[in-house]
Formats: structure tokens, C-alpha cells, sequence
């Protein structure tokens, strides 16, 4: 390992950084992830999920994992919400462990819309934003399902769904967090809308790119009226590729150009922005986070695949403020403790990413000492 790497005084991940409202102690942020553990009728964050993130409080910023805004939201088992007092109350334990530990925590909140079952909403259908099967799977009490055909929501849906943001939002506020992600990435309902396969509506919410992305702004205006733009944060990336709907082809691409050019003018937080799987053939990481910091003006946090190495690199060309750290979290929860004293880093065991009790999740341990 080079002096450069392990030296944490020049570490630009080791730097202090602030995203809008946020001040963050270092540059390496604990990335969204679902665990499972709210094994509970209410599905709320439990004295587990407590410990878990409070293990995790050297992050720079940690991000809660995604957490549904209504019933209507869920697509995966054991996930919770934050629509609820009950959830509420649990995820007050969760932000007073985080902060007792040090630490900075802010919500993920989401919507899978289209990528729900009828087996989550009680034999109801999902909706999205066109009567059109997403043709992913949910992950149900029974197992994966495929997806069906969805209905497509109505202008009143809209409003309220709009509305059940806005609602989490305060509940998120309520709970002590230091901010909030709006889940736009992936599958999601927001990816959904500003996908031109998915969404082929022709009210103010589809037909063009700029009406595709209305739903995402209406959503941004709703939870900033509760918390101020500059705690938000919009988790995005054109290079989610499940085909036959999500692939980034060029007018993906020239779409979130043009998204990411008006979202500079929100004032938010930052952007979490996710680069290419190494795979994809159509650009390299580097490329295409050169290629966001060309059309947005404000802070970025990096995602996918970073390495302590690719992470400081990447900040050190100025393409980004922060990397956002998933895997690595999961067995590391003295990441950035390691990341300043050289330490090895320890492999996950996926068996246990979503789904267990204490097993492979709060039984990882820190390394004690330093070199
Ligand atoms: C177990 C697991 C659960 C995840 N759940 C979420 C989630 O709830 N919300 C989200 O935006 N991304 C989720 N992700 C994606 C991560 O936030 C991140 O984008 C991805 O892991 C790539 O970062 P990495 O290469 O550092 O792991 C999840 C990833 C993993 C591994």
C-alpha cells in the first residue's frame, strides 16, 4: 500500500466536506441498503437495526436503508417504513444510537410502484406510471414473483402518493434524522416516471422528457417544504439496466443530462449519483462521472464498486465531494477507521445481505488498535 493511500492527513476521503446543510467529518458515506431485519408485523426498525447503525457512526454521513412512505410503497419482505407512529418511534432509537456514537443519519425514502405484487398490497395491483409490466421481480413472502401489469396511477393517485412523501418527511424529521434521500435509483417508482418505456403518459407527467421528471420535482418540492432543500438528497442513475425497460441507452443518457441541469437549480444537498457497472460497455466510471459533473453544479456523492483507492482518486480529480460505500460496510463497520490505518478489509457473506437476525449484521467486528 502506498504512503499516499494510508496516510490520513492527504486522504482526500479522510477530508471534512460539507453538502448543503450537512457537515460531514470525512468523505465516506455508508450507501443505502436494505437488510430485512424488521421482522415484525408494524415493520418497524427495532434495538437491532439500532446497533447496526450506531456500529457504523465513523461514516461521514450514513444513509438509512430504503424505507417505504405507505403500504402501498412496499416490494420486498421485512423492510420498514416510516409511515407509521410505531416505525416512527423506532427509527428515534435508530438516529439517537447514530448520534450517542457520533455519527450523522439521514432517511432513504421510497416507492416501488410498478415493481410491487398484489401478494404485498393484500390481491391489489401495483400501479405506476403506464398500465405497463416492468418485467422485474419482487421479492415476496413466498419468494421472487415476476411482475405483473400494473394500473397506471391517476392524477388523484399522484397527489396522494405526492402527499405520502411529504408525510414520511415529517415523520423522518419527527424520528431526529439529519436530512433525507429521496430513492429515485434503480427500479423505483421516480425511476419508473423518467423512464420513456415505462411511462407513456400524456398529462403533465409524460410525453417529454421534462414532464417525465415532474414527479421527481413535485416530490423534491414536497419534502423540502418540510425540511428546506438544502438536507435533501435525490439518489439517481440512468445506468440501472434491467431489460427490457431500464437500459442506458443514449436517450437515457441525454435525458438525465437534461435532468441533472435542472436539478442544479434546487439547491439541494447533493445528488447520490451511481456510475456504470463495470460491464456495461458504455463508459467507464470516470467517464461518466466527468460526464455528470458537466451538467450538475451542485455536490455529488459517488457510488458503485469504489475502492479506498478509486475513491480518493476520483475526489482527487474533483469529479465528486463524497464516495458513497455499500458492500464494504456490510463487514467493515469501522470502514473509514480502516481506511486510515491500512487495515484489510473482511468479505460479507451475501447469504446474509437481506435476510437473518443478528448473524451477519451487527456480529461483525471492528479491528481494535491501529498499525
Ligand atoms: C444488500 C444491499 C441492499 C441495498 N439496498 C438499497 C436500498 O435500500 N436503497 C438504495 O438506494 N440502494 C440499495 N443498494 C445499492 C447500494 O446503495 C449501492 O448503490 C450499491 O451497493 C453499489 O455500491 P457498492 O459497490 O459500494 O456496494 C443496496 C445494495 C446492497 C448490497
Amino acid at each position: 500500500m502506498s504512503d499516499r493511500t494510508s496516510a490520513p492527513s492527504t486522504q482526500p476521503l479522510l477530508q471534512p466536506v460539507q453538502l448543503g446543510a450537512l457537515k460531514l467529518p470525512n468523505r465516506v458515506v455508508m450507501a443505502p441498503m436494505t437488510r430485512s431485519r424488521a421482522d415484525n408485523e408494524e415493520l418497524a426498525p427495532t434495538a437491532l437495526h439500532a446497533t447496526y447503525y450506531a456500529q457504523r457512526a465513523g461514516a461521514g454521513l450514513i444513509i438509512s436503508e430504503g424505507t417505504w412512505v405507505s403500504t402501498d410503497a412496499i416490494g420486498f419482505i421485512n423492510v420498514p417504513g416510516i409511515y407509521t407512529d410505531a416505525q416512527t418511534a423506532g427509527w428515534t432509537k435508530v438516529t439517537e444510537a447514530v448520534h450517542s456514537a457520533g455519527g450523522r443519519i439521514i432517511s432513504q425514502i421510497g416507492h416501488v410502484g410498478a415493481v410491487s405484487h398484489p401478494d404485498h398490497l393484500g390481491g391489489r395491483l401495483p400501479a405506476g406510471p403506464s398500465a405497463i409490466n416492468p418485467q422485474e421481480m419482487s421479492f415476496t413472502p413466498d419468494g421472487p414473483k415476476d411482475t405483473v401489469t400494473p394500473r397506471a396511477l391517476t392524477a388523484a393517485d399522484i397527489a396522494t402518493t405526492i402527499d405520502t412523501y411529504r408525510q414520511a418527511a415529517a415523520n423522518a424529521l419527527r424520528a431526529g434524522f439529519d436530512g433525507l434521500e429521496i430513492h429515485a435509483q434503480a427500479s423505483h417508482l421516480v425511476a419508473q416516471f423518467l423512464n420513456p418505456r415505462l411511462n407513456q403518459r400524456t398529462d403533465a407527467y409524460g410525453g417529454s422528457s421534462e414532464k417525465r421528471a415532474q414527479f421527481l420535482f413535485d416530490v423534491v418540492d414536497a419534502v423540502s417544504s418540510v425540511w428546506g432543500s438544502d438536507r435533501i438528497g435525490v439518489k439517481l442513475s440512468p445506468y440501472w439496466r434491467r431489460e427490457p425497460a431500464f437500459t442506458a441507452d443514449a436517450e437515457m443518457l441525454t435525458d438525465y443530462d437534461l435532468l441533472l441541469k435542472r436539478l442544479s437549480d434546487t439547491d439541494l444537498a447533493y445528488l447520490h449519483l451511481v456510475g456504470p457497472e463495470p460491464d456495461t460497455g458504455t463508459d467507464d466510471t470516470f467517464t461518466a462521472f466527468t460526464r455528470y459533473r458537466a451538467h450538475y453544479r451542485g455536490a455529488v456523492i459517488a457510488n458503485l464498486g469504489f475502492t479506498q483507492a478509486s475513491g480518493n482518486e476520483l475526489l482527487e480529480r474533483q469529479l465528486a465531494e463524497a464516495v458513497s460505500f455499500g458492500a464494504p460496510f456490510i463487514a467493515n463497520p469501522d470502514l473509514v477507521d480502516r481506511f486510515t490505518h491500512g487495515h484489510p478489509l473482511a468479505a460479507g457473506n451475501r447469504d446474509t445481505y437481506y435476510a437473518g437476525d443478528a448473524a451477519g449484521y451487527t456480529d461483525y467486528p471492528a479491528v481494535t488498535g491501529s498499525y
